[in-house]
C-alpha cells in the first residue's frame, strides 16, 4: 500500500533522514521504533507533505505522491496524527471532529462520527466540552478520532503514548488494534519498543536517520541487539 525508496530529507543542510527505504502491506499494522532524533517524525511529515523531500519516492496505493501537497495527501486517505496531538484547545471536541473531515476534503458524515464515538465513548460525553479540558489520554483519543472522521485509508500515528499513563496508553493501543482489525492500514511511531512490538506484525528499527534492522515485530523482541540497544533501557512500569 505504501513504498518508501532511499528517502532523503534535511533542514538546512543537516540530513534527518539518510535514504530511509520501507513498505507496508494494505490491511498492516507496521511499527517504526528509534531513539529521540533518529528522524522518526520526520519521516511521517515526508510522507503526509509537511516536510519536502530530497531525494527519493514515496508511493501510496499505486501513485507516487513524493511531491504531492499536503492537503492532496490527506484528500486521497493517508491521514497523520502528528506528535504533540495539536488539537485545536479552544474549539470544542465536536468541532475538533468536524475540521477533521474538512482536513481531509470529505464532508462530516453522521455515520463516521457515530463510529468515532462508539470508539472513543468518552468523547460522546464530551462532545460540547472544549477540547484543552480533557486530559492527556481523551487529547490523543481526539486526535485519533479527528483523522478518522477524514475516513483514511491509511494512518500515520507518531508516538500517541506519549506522556500518557499506563492504563490510558492501553486503552489507545486497544482502540489502534480494533481499528486495524477492521482493515484500516497503520503506521505507528513509537519511542515505547515494547509496546510497539507487542500491537504489530513488521518493525522496523530507524537510527540516525536510517532503518538499521527490520522483520517481525515478535523476533525483534527477542532479537537480543535489540534488547539491548531499544528494551533494556525502558524505565520500571513503562511498557
Ligand atoms: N524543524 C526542524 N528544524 C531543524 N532540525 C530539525 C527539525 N525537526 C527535526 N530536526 C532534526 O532532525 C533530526 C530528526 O528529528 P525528528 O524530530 O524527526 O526525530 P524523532 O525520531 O521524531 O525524535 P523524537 O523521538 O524526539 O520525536 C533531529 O536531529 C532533529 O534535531
Ligand atoms: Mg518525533
Amino acid at each position: 500500500m505504501l513504498a518508501i525508496r532511499d528517502l532523503r530529507a534535511a533542514y538546512d543542510g543537516i540530513e534527518a533522514l539518510r535514504g530511509v527505504s520501507l513498505e507496508v502491506q494494505a490491511g498492516a499494522m507496521v511499527a517504526l521504533v528509534g531513539a529521540n532524533g533518529a528522524g522518526k517524525s520526520t519521516l511521517l511529515n515526508c510522507l503526509s507533505g509537511i516536510v519536502p523531500a530530497a531525494a527519493g519516492s514515496v508511493v501510496f496505493e499505486g501513485e507516487d505522491i513524493t511531491r504531492v501537497s499536503a492537503h492532496k495527501i490527506a484528500r486521497r486517505g493517508l491521514l497523520h496524527v502528528p506528535e504533540g496531538r495539536q488539537i485545536l484547545v479552544d474549539l470544542s471536541v465536536e468541532e475538533n471532529l468536524r475540521l477533521g473531515a474538512l482536513a481531509a476534503r470529505q464532508r462530516a458524515r453522521r455515520e463516521t462520527m457515530d463510529t468515532v464515538l462508539a470508539l472513543f465513548p468518552i468523547l460522546k460525553d464530551k462532545l460540547r466540552q472544549q477540547a484543552g479540558a480533557l486530559s492527556g489520554g481523551q487529547q490523543q483519543m481526539l486526535a485519533i478520532g479527528r483523522a478518522l472522521m477524514g475516513e483514511p485509508r491509511m494512518l500515520l500515528l507518531d508516538e500517541p503514548s506519549l506522556g500518557l499513563a499506563p492504563l490510558v496508553t492501553d486503552q489507545v493501543f486497544a482502540a489502534l488494534r480494533t481499528l486495524n482489525a477492521g482493515g484500516l492500514t497503520i503506521l505507528l511511531v513509537e519511542q515505547n519498543a515494547r509496546r510497539a512490538f507487542l500491537s504489530t506484525s513488521w518493525a522496523y528499527l530507524l537510527d540516525q536517520g536510517t532503518i538499521a534492522k527490520d522483520g517481525p515485530s515478535a523476533a525483534l523482541a527477542q532479537d537480543a541487539e535489540v534488547i539491548a540497544r531499544y528494551l533494556g533501557h525502558l524505565a520500571a512500569g513503562e511498557g
